[in-house]
């Protein structure tokens, strides 16, 4: 069995998603879920893009100690010196640096030669092999790439250093037969090819993401470069859960593993959806919600019968359980952070305090609190950290007989409260209206849905927004075991992001 590498790019790569955007201390949290599950390097960000992205991959770089921590680079000095430096507290850190490739990214991008290329491809590489062993190259556009100009770019890329090389469908056009063939052309006309590891990065623009790395795999790639819930630019990454499952269930034919711990990928996947505040669809494989259900009463029958007549694979493999009672309004603070330490979760004191405080808030009004409850209530959590506006204050009346009245009251990060009524169509157009006056807010509502998080009448809901302002799109998400508060929440978190 070959042991393929999870690279995992949610925070780079998946966190370029329309609406996705996620606070130091949620990035955290993902990084920490990340290496719990088993990944082998985390890309925590792209490290000259902004002083945000550099703190928050200089913090992961502080607390992960299995993992490799990664920052993007692109073939440029003062990237790889901030790559550097955001990963220097790493105890594995690797640099990986890309210069684009192919015809149309030199001559209208780049405005390159190809000789010119190759220089900087070398000078690069080299600069970062100074500062770190483990260095990646990428030739961006890799697989619309001109192939003897690859092989070549590849070659040097070895020659100075690089000791993975990572071959990039940046805009998702390859099919697997045409990806998989790429990989073994590379074994084969890359002389020091032998050296390093070869890795796939396919996007999903036609949905091909997953197929295309494993023809990779089958053809000699030794890592995967993926995303939690197929997160990413424009249509996405290849989906972690995805990629793994898939070596994992057809062992037999890719004769590959992983280090990921499968059971881990439920939670990760509901912990990156509900902190970059995009929900999975329903029929998405392994993680949505209809994975695993059967719905027509022949296959019901067959499963009844005998599980392998529809089942291949177990709902157990991915670590779902149904619905299993985890705490109640006796658990104490120790019960808290033992299930929070399952779920991945690291608090620091201020926060642990914080969580605690409202557990008891939610337990006092729901008997039982499960796994679902606890990531919700962090996720909503981690929100309030780093936001402009904070919700006071929300009354509200509805009703048959009333006109639906909102009262909303906020806090801006200067201390200055403002406080306003507003009567609209409905309890919740009444307090989004609100929010927008205090906040002087003009965006458009694109998005809104509303979910329960688990069954039972007292259960919580989760609220999913999608707000559009200055022709960017941003994400919000709240969750309350009341529904008006949520939607509060929610609109008030994609609207902070924004901010
Ligand atoms: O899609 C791409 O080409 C990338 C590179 C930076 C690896 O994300
Ligand atoms: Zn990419």
């Amino acid at each position: 069995m070959k042991n393929i590498k999870i690279f995992d790019t949610t925070l780079r790569d998946g966190e370029q998603s329309p609406g996705a955007s996620l606070n130091i201390a949620e990035k955290i949290q993902i990084a920490l879920a990340l290496e719990k599950m088993g990944v082998d390097i985390i890309e925590a960000g792209f490290a000259i893009a902004s002083q945000d992205d550099f703190k928050a991959i200089n913090k992961i770089a502080g607390k992960i100690k299995k993992s490799t921590v990664c920052s993007l680079a692109r073939a440029k000095k003062e990237d790889i010196e901030a790559a550097y430096q955001a990963i220097k507290p790493a105890r594995k850190k690797r640099i990986h640096t890309f210069l684009a490739t192919s015809d149309v990214h030199l001559k209208y991008k780049l405005k390159m030669t190809k000789t010119q290329a190759l220089r900087q491809i070398e000078k690069m590489v080299k600069l970062a092999k100074d500062k770190v062993d483990d260095v990646e190259f990428s030739p961006e556009d890799g697989f619309r790439t001109e192939p003897k100009f690859l092989f070549k770019a590849v070659e040097v890329a070895i020659l100075a250093g690089a000791t993975t090389v990572n071959i990039p469908d940046t805009v998702g056009y390859a099919t697997p037969r045409e990806f998989g063939e790429l990989i073994a052309d590379i074994c084969k006309n890359v002389p020091n090819i032998k050296n390093v590891v070869i890795s796939a990065h396919c996007h999903n623009d036609l949905g091909m993401a997953t197929a295309n790395s494993l023809a990779a795999v089958k053809n000699g790639a030794g890592q995967i470069e993926c995303t939690v819930n197929g997160l990413g630019e424009r249509a996405g990454n290849a989906a972690l859960e995805e990629v793994v499952m898939a070596l994992k269930t057809r062992k037999d034919y890719f004769k590959s593993v992983t280090n990921i711990k499968t059971k881990e990928i439920a939670t990760v996947s509901k912990l990156v959806s509900n902190l970059t505040s995009i929900s999975v669809q329903p029929n998405k494989a392994i993680v949505g919600a209809n994975a695993f259900a059967h719905e027509a009463g022949i296959h019901q029958h067959g499963v009844l019968s005998k599980k392998e007549t529809y089942e291949i694979m177990e709902a157990e493999d991915i670590g779902l359980k149904s619905n299993e009672l985890v705490l109640g309004k006796h658990s104490g603070k120790h019960g808290l952070a033992y299930r929070l330490k399952n779920l991945g979760i690291t608090l620091d004191k201020k926060q642990m305090k914080e969580v605690f405080e409202r557990f008891k808030e939610l337990a006092d009004r729901k008997k039982k609190i499960y796994d679902e409850d606890l990531l919700a209530l962090i996720s909503d959590q981690l929100k309030t950290e780093e936001q402009k506006y904070s919700l006071e204050l929300l009354q509200v009346v509805c009703g048959n007989k009333t006109k639906p009245m909102a009262m909303v009251g906020l806090k801006d990060s200067k201390g200055k409260n403002e406080e306003i009524s507003v009567i609209a169509n409905g309890p919740i157009d009444a307090v989004y209206r609100a929010i927008d006056r205090i906040t002087k807010n003009k965006a458009e509502l694109l998005e809104f849905s509303i979910k329960a998080i688990t069954s039972g009448k007292d259960a919580q809901a989760e609220v999913f927004t999608k707000i559009r302002k200055n022709k960017r799109i941003y994400s919000g998400y709240g969750a309350s075991n009341d529904i008006i508060l949520a939607s509060a929440k929610s609109y008030l978190n994609a609207l902070n992001n924004s901010l």
